[in-house]
């Protein structure tokens, strides 16, 4: 399966559901995530996001990230249209760090 990570937060482009052909992302107050059961590995939204925010589970930078995203698919609504990315996005973009600013 593939993970959203830390550079997703506050970055939020949501590229990513534009191209997902089983609409498995769900969407936070300001991060996504992947149902990791529904999702295909089809891969085609790694390289879609600005961010660099995805990445598949066999990276060991997912591992920290794979439970958040296992949890939050669960609670937070499906999402399937890119909306507005926030207008700060660009700033936050490759900023490290983020995780404590995750918002459930
Ligand atoms: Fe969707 Fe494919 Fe990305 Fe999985 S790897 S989240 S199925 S686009
Ligand atoms: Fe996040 Fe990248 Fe999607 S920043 S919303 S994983 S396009």
């Amino acid at each position: 399966t593939y993970v959203v990570t830390e550079n997703c937060i506050k970055c939020k482009y949501m590229d990513c559901v534009e191209v997902c052909p089983v609409d498995c992302f769900y969407v936070g107050e300001n991060m996504l995530v992947i149902h990791p059961d529904e999702c295909i590995d089809c891969g085609v939204c790694e390289p879609e996001c600005p961010a660099e925010a995805i990445l598949p589970d066999s990276d060991d930078r997912a591992t920290p990230w794979a439970e958040l995203n296992r949890d939050y698919a669960q609670s937070w609504p499906n999402i399937t249209r890119k909306g507005e990315a926030p207008p700060d996005a660009d700033e936050w973009k490759d900023k490290p760090g983020k995780k404590a600013l995750f918002s459930p």
